[in-house]
């Protein structure tokens, strides 16, 4: 036998010597246990010298022992203490590290919530100091060059490109958009007029057969026509022009008799089938006269005013967050975003066609038309 055979043997026999003891023991511990006299069979039916149970020398390598089951089950009780005792350890059955998980997110929670309010009570001292004036619509000629980079991460949150899309998409004939910023509504209208059918199959002619784009900053025309020029190169009857919202005229791109589609008839050159306004009211000293004014040169019998708008939500919380900052939020953006849009468009005369409203009441959607001469006699 080699040095280390003799080594291995003389270490197993030392192990079965001591599983032995240990059996021995435990029977003293727990007679009662049936499991534990099948074990005692056990030791006495092999209770032979140690040596014995080596594995032959010449043969091959040590064959492994199965583990007596006493202490299988030992380790099995370990186990069973040892869960009993974590069970014990729990707070209405939560272990103590999803309490302590729990504990350091109410933390964290608290301490920004703190923060937040602090900062926000530091912004309401702030704004409530400042002596704004009504019109703030100049701040839109340093703005402009940043603008796009400054609403695109909330509208994309408030899915407004969708709300853009769905407006503008129902304008048709001359069309008139003021306050146009820098172009954000370009990509979704239709250009170019087609017949179609409206929601009640009678035939209609669809799509915008002029395009005329206002806003009282030129910096904000300029930005809107370089994007006007790559979006849609193809369409020509289009006008980009700086004027106030307020005393826009008619002035419609010039366009060829000989039409591609028959329009039914000499159009009246004294009104817009269509007028877009997305976020102005917002911006203007005098949202009532400038749409009352919007409706003065609107078709009046087919022509529409398409609004979408931000002001006050239906919330009372939300409403006063709105007031207390609208004085900073004005001086920086040009934007009082606490105007009551219902009453500014009930205040205006104009007919309610379609009234909608998202993000807390703060996004308002309206379809007006000027009121018929029957309707403001009544
Ligand atoms: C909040 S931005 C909205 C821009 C764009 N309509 C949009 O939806 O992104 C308001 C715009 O209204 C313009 N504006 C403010 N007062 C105006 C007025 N009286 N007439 C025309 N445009 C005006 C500003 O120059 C600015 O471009």
């Amino acid at each position: 036998m080699s040095a280390p055979r003799v080594g291995r043997a003389s270490l197993q026999a030392k192990l079965h010597i001591t599983t032995l003891s240990r059996g021995i023991k435990s029977k003293a511990r727990r007679p009662a246990q049936s499991t534990y006299v099948s074990n005692t069979k056990y030791f006495n039916s092999t209770s032979r010298p140690a040596t014995n149970y080596l594995p032959s020398t010449k043969t091959s390598q040590p064959q492994r022992q199965t583990p007596p089951k006493s202490e299988l089950q030992r380790f099995q009780g370990r186990i069973r203490t040892e869960q009993e005792a974590t069970q014990k350890k729990t707070y209405h059955g939560i272990s103590p590290r999803v309490l302590t998980f729990l504990g350091i997110t109410a933390l964290t929670i608290s301490t920004y919530t703190g923060y937040l309010y602090a900062s926000y009570t530091r912004e309401v001292s702030k704004a409530q100091s400042l002596d704004v004036p009504t019109d703030v619509s100049d701040r839109y000629n340093s703005t402009a060059p940043t603008f796009d980079a400054e609403v695109e991460l909330s509208e994309k949150a408030m899915r407004m490109g969708t709300k853009r899309a769905e407006l503008v998409r129902m304008a048709r004939g001359d069309v008139l958009e003021v306050s146009c910023g820098t172009g954000r509504n370009l990509e979704y209208y239709e250009l170019g007029e087609r017949r179609g059918v409206d929601s009640e199959g009678k035939g209609v002619i669809k799509g915008c057969r002029t395009l005329t784009l206002v806003d009282l900053s030129p910096q904000m025309v300029a930005i809107t026509e370089e994007k006007f020029r790559q979006l849609r190169p193809e369409f020509t009857r289009v006008l980009f022009r700086a004027q106030n919202a307020a005393t826009v005229p008619v002035e419609k791109p010039l366009v060829t008799k000989t039409s591609d589609v028959d329009t039914q008839g000499a159009r009246e050159d004294r009104y817009y089938d269509t007028i877009v306004q997305t976020m102005g009211l917002c911006s203007m000293p005098d949202p009532v006269a400038t749409l009352q004014h919007l409706g003065s040169i609107t078709e009046p019998n087919r022509g529409r005013i398409l609004l979408l708008e931000h002001g006050r939500s239906y919330y009372g919380w939300l409403n006063r967050i709105l007031d207390n900052l609208a004085p900073a939020h004005a001086d920086r953006h040009g934007c009082w975003w606490n105007r009551d849009i219902g009453a500014i468009v009930k205040e205006s005369g104009l007919e309610i066609v379609e009234e909608k409203r998202w993000h807390f009441g703060t996004t308002w959607k309206y379809v007006l038309r000027p009121r018929q001469e029957g309707d403001k006699k009544a």
